[in-house]
C-alpha cells in the first residue's frame, strides 16, 4: 500500500480538497477499442458522442488488425476527432489491458489531471438493447458530463456509474469512469495488479475472471473517495438499467451517421430506427395490447423491403405469424411506403398442439376480428390480406412470388411446412426474416451453427445444401438470404 492510500493520507488530502477545491486539470480521454464482429457502428456512435461533447482527442489501442486501425481513424475523422492510436493487437484476449495501461502511464507523467476512460461497451453483443442501453447511460453519465465530473473531481478520487461495493470486485459496473491522475498514479501498473490477483489468474485466460482484473484495478487500493452518478450498488446489468435516463442532452442517437459517407451503418449492418414504426410502438403499448415483436426488430424488415424494392425483385411481402398484429401493422407500412401487398397467414386460433417442448396448442390465440381492428387502427389494412387457417392447410395452394417472407411461429413445425411450400416460390434476391433467433447462432462468416434451437434447425434442413447468408439483426429476429 502506498502512502496515498491510509486513512490518515485519506482523510488529509479530503479535508485539503474541501477546503481549496481546485478541478484537476489536463483532462485526457483514453479509449479502448475492441473491433469484433460489427464494431463500427459502435465506435461511429461514441466518437460522435465525444465530438458532441468536444472531447475531440483521444488515445487508443487498438485490439484488431492494422486495416480496422485505419478504419478507426477514418471514422474518427469523419466526426471531427483526432485519434492517436497507442497499439495495434491482434489479441482479444488482452482485454482492456494496454489503454489502461497507457492511462497509467500519462496519470503519472501528469499528477494534476484527470483520466476520462472508456471501451467499446456491447461490441461482442452488438445487436443485444440491453448492452446498448447500459453503454448509453455511462456515455451520459461519465462522457457526455465530463465538464461536471471535472468540477466533482475536485473533491472526488474516482467517479462513474453504480459502483460495485465489494470486498473482491470493487469496481464501476460497466468500467466506464473518470478520475485523478494522483490517485492513478499511486496505483501499481494494470499489468503488475492482473499478476498480483492469483484467483483472476488461475482461473485461466478468457475467463471472466480473468478480465475481471480490467474492472478491479481502479478500486484495487483502499480509502478512495468514489462520486457515484447513478447510486453505489445498483446495477446495470439487468433490466434496471432501463430506469436510467440515458439521453445527452441536445444529441440525438438517432441522428448519427448522416449522410453516412463513410459507409459506417453499412459495414456494421446498422439499421436506423425508423420513427414511424417506434410511434406505432408507443400508441400500441399505451392502448395495452400485447404484442411479441419490437420496433427496431420491424426496422429492420422494412429496410429488407426497401431494399428488394430498389432493386426490382417481384413478390409480395408474406407474413406467417400475425398474433394480435403488431407486425402486421408495422410491416403494412412499411409496404404501403414501397408499393408492396402484404399478406398475412395465421390460424387466427393460435398455435397447434405442437410435439415441440415449450408452447402450448391456443398459445397467441387471436381472433381475426380483433387482428383487423388493430391493423385498422395502426397500420395500413388496404394493402394487406388475411390468409386465415392452419398452415398445412393454406399454404399448399401457395402460388405466387414472394419477395419477402417473414415467419414469427416459435415452432420448428411450423416452419418446415412454411418453407417446404413456400421456398419454391421465392424470387431470386428475395429475403427471408425469421424470430426465435439468438445473436450465438450466428458466425462472422454469413453461416449458423449447430447450437440452435428447432426453428433454426427447420431453416437450416429445408435449405439442404444451398448457400445461404444468415446474420442476426436485433431482439430475436434475423435475415437470411439465399445465394
Ligand atoms: C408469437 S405469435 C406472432 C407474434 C407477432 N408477430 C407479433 O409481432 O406480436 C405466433 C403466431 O404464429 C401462428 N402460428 C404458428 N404456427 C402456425 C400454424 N402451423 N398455422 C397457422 N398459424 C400458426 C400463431 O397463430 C401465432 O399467431
Amino acid at each position: 500500500m502506498s502512502e496515498y492510500h491510509t486513512r490518515e493520507a485519506f482523510e488529509a488530502r479530503m479535508a485539503e480538497r474541501r477546503a481549496n477545491p481546485r478541478p484537476p486539470d489536463p483532462a485526457a480521454v483514453f479509449y479502448h477499442i475492441a473491433c469484433l464482429p460489427g464494431w463500427e457502428p459502435i465506435v461511429g456512435e461514441q466518437l460522435a458522442v465525444l465530438a458532441h461533447v468536444g472531447l475531440t482527442t483521444v488515445q487508443s489501442a487498438v485490439l484488431g488488425t492494422q486495416t480496422e486501425a485505419r478504419r478507426v481513424r477514418e471514422i474518427a475523422q469523419y466526426y471531427g476527432v483526432s485519434v492517436e492510436i497507442l497499439d495495434v493487437i491482434p489479441d482479444p484476449g488482452r482485454y482492456e489491458q494496454p489503454t489502461l495501461q497507457a492511462a497509467h502511464a500519462w496519470a503519472r507523467a501528469n499528477p494534476g489531471g484527470m483520466v476520462i476512460y472508456f471501451h467499446t461497451k456491447g461490441v461482442s453483443a452488438r445487436a443485444d438493447e440491453h448492452k446498448r442501453q447500459w453503454r448509453r447511460v455511462m456515455q451520459r453519465y461519465v462522457v457526455a458530463d465530463w465538464r461536471e465530473n471535472r468540477a466533482r473531481l475536485a473533491v472526488a478520487d474516482i467517479l462513474g456509474c453504480a459502483w460495485q461495493e465489494s470486498v473482491d470486485y470493487p469496481h464501476f459496473c460497466g468500467n466506464f469512469w473518470a478520475a485523478r491522475c494522483d490517485w492513478l498514479a499511486g496505483l501499481d501498473p494494470p499489468d503488475q495488479y492482473r499478476l498480483s490477483r492469483s484467483d483472476f489468474r488461475w482461473a485461466g485466460a478468457h475467463s471472466w475472471r480473468d478480465r475481471m482484473f480490467v474492472e478491479t484495478w481502479l478500486g484495487s487500493q483502499g480509502w478512495h473517495h468514489v462520486d457515484d452518478r447513478i447510486g453505489k450498488s445498483t446495477t446495470l446489468w439487468n433490466e434496471r438499467v432501463w430506469t436510467f435516463d440515458p439521453a445527452i442532452p441536445g444529441f440525438d442517437y438517432d441522428q448519427i451517421f448522416p449522410g453516412d459517407p463513410a459507409g459506417i451503418a453499412a459495414a456494421g449492418q446498422w439499421v436506423r430506427p425508423d420513427p414511424a414504426l417506434r410511434d406505432v410502438q408507443g400508441q400500441w403499448d399505451a392502448a395495452g395490447i400485447p404484442r411479441a415483436t419490437g420496433h427496431e426488430e420491424m426496422a429492420y424488415i422494412a429496410d429488407g423491403i426497401a431494399r428488394v424494392t430498389a432493386a426490382k425483385v417481384p413478390g409480395v411481402v408474406l407474413e406467417c405469424g400475425a398474433w394480435t398484429g403488431f407486425s402486421s401493422a408495422c410491416l403494412s407500412i412499411a409496404c404501403a411506403r414501397h408499393g408492396r401487398r402484404l399478406v398475412v397467414a395465421d390460424s387466427f386460433a393460435g398455435l397447434p398442439v405442437p410435439a415441440e417442448p415449450g408452447y402450448a396448442g391456443g398459445q397467441f390465440a387471436c381472433t381475426q376480428d380483433r387482428w383487423q381492428a388493430n391493423l385498422q387502427r395502426f397500420g395500413r389494412p388496404e394493402v394487406t390480406q388475411a390468409r386465415p387457417g392452419w398452415y398445412a392447410e393454406t399454404l399448399p395452394t401457395w402460388a405466387e412470388p414472394v419477395a419477402v417472407l417473414w415467419m414469427d411461429v416459435d415452432l420448428g413445425e411450423s416452419v418446415r411446412v412454411i418453407l417446404d411450400r413456400v421456398l419454391p416460390w421465392l424470387s431470386p434476391g428475395g429475403l427471408i426474416y425469421t424470430h426465435e433467433s439468438h445473436p450465438s447462432y450466428f458466425r462472422p462468416d454469413g453461416t449458423v451453427g449447430e447450437e440452435t434451437n428447432l426453428v433454426w434447425r427447420a431453416i437450416k434442413k429445408a435449405l439442404g445444401g444451398r448457400l445461404y447468408r444468415a446474420r442476426f439483426l436485433c431482439g430475436s429476429a434475423a435475415e437470411l438470404e439465399i445465394r
